[in-house]
């Protein structure tokens, strides 16, 4: 397995997630390969008052891959996987590490029906970026993933190591991955009221999140997630104290009429509780109710 910083990086799907770790190997010098859906002559990360360009160009055709790389970032929506498929089937070999830089805890399940010869490491990417109208991307706030403590997880953070991208390796990292589920899975509310954070504000919505975060809590103990009773109030008190107007990407994507990650986020929680005999009467209704905003028809 190859550990050293020369390694050969690609990142598919540049966009918000992507761009941000693009610019940050490019920054200390590091060249990845990018890989996309729309052809651009270059990327721009804007951090504050600072703008950072990645030369492209952003391929697009993944038969034009000659050989394939040591490390694949893999920041396509999980709604686009599917179609980002023929990009990992080129980049990687049986010594590939392919970092799923998606939501949700199910990345290792999603990616093990492509059949690929390398390995896999999921991440929580605890940083918000935002893709503009015209292409670049706004960091807005400090670039940080936590990966599981492997020896996979460590190709991927010696390729980040003295970028602005900190990498934590967690011995916890299932619990920390089902705490940030369970934010996002109540961001799944503001797609369907199509309103930002002031929502929480509402008793009758602090009510059905708190409920809503119970159930997701007990699926997630079930899981193996070693999560404390507070974490249900810790999380619906953070929405609360947020600025009004916070969105939320699944918000965004909603706004937008675009395909929305409702399974990885929401769908999950009534997945898994169906496995371990959890009933889900709140998922049960929330999940068709975001899959038909979602995908239709109508
Ligand atoms: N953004 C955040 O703040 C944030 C924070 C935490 C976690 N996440 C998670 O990170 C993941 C990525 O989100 P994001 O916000 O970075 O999404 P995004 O801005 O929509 O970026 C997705 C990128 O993938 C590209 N793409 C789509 N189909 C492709 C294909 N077939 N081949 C290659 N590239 C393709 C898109 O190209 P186009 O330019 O053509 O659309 C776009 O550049 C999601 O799971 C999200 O939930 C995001």
């Amino acid at each position: 397995m190859n550990t050293e910083i020369n390694t050969v990086v690609a990142v598919v799907g540049p966009g918000a997630i992507g761009t941000t770790v693009a610019a940050a190997l490019h920054e200390v010098g590091r060249k990845p390969l990018l890989c996309g859906r729309t052809p651009r002559d270059h990327l721009t990360l804007q951090d504050g008052d600072r703008f950072i360009t990645v030369p492209g160009p952003v391929q697009t055709n993944p038969k034009q891959i000659a050989r394939t790389a040591d490390l694949v970032f893999l920041a396509v929506k999980s709604t686009q996987i599917d179609a980002a498929a023929e990009w990992l089937k080129a980049l990687t070999g049986p010594e590939t590490v392919v970092c799923v830089l998606q939501n949700g805890v199910e990345q290792l399940d999603r990616l093990a029906t492509y059949s690929l010869p390398g390995q896999i490491v999921p991440a929580v990417v605890w940083f918000p970026a935002q893709a503009q109208s015209d292409g670049s991307v706004r960091l807005r706030g400090d670039a940080r993933l936590s990966l599981p403590d492997t020896s996979a997880s460590r190709v991927v953070a010696t390729a980040l190591q003295g970028t602005r991208c900190s990498v934590d390796l967690a011995a916890n990292f299932s619990s920390l991955a089902w705490r940030k589920l369970m934010q996002n899975a109540v961001a799944g509310l503001m797609a369907l009221t199509h309103r930002r954070s002031g929502m929480f504000g509402r008793a009758d919505i602090a009510r059905l999140t708190l409920a809503y975060l119970q159930e997701c809590l007990a699926v997630a103990r079930a899981e193996g997630a070693e999560l404390g009773d507070e974490v249900p109030q810790d999380i619906l008190d953070k929405f609360r104290a947020a600025p009004a107007d916070m969105s939320t990407s699944i918000l965004t994507d909603r706004e937008a009429g675009r395909p929305l990650e409702w399974d990885i986020r929401n769908g999950v929680i009534a997945r898994r509780g169906r496995v371990h005999s959890i009933s889900t009467p709140i998922s049960d209704i929330l999940v068709p109710l975001l899959a038909a905003a979602s995908d239709g028809p109508g």
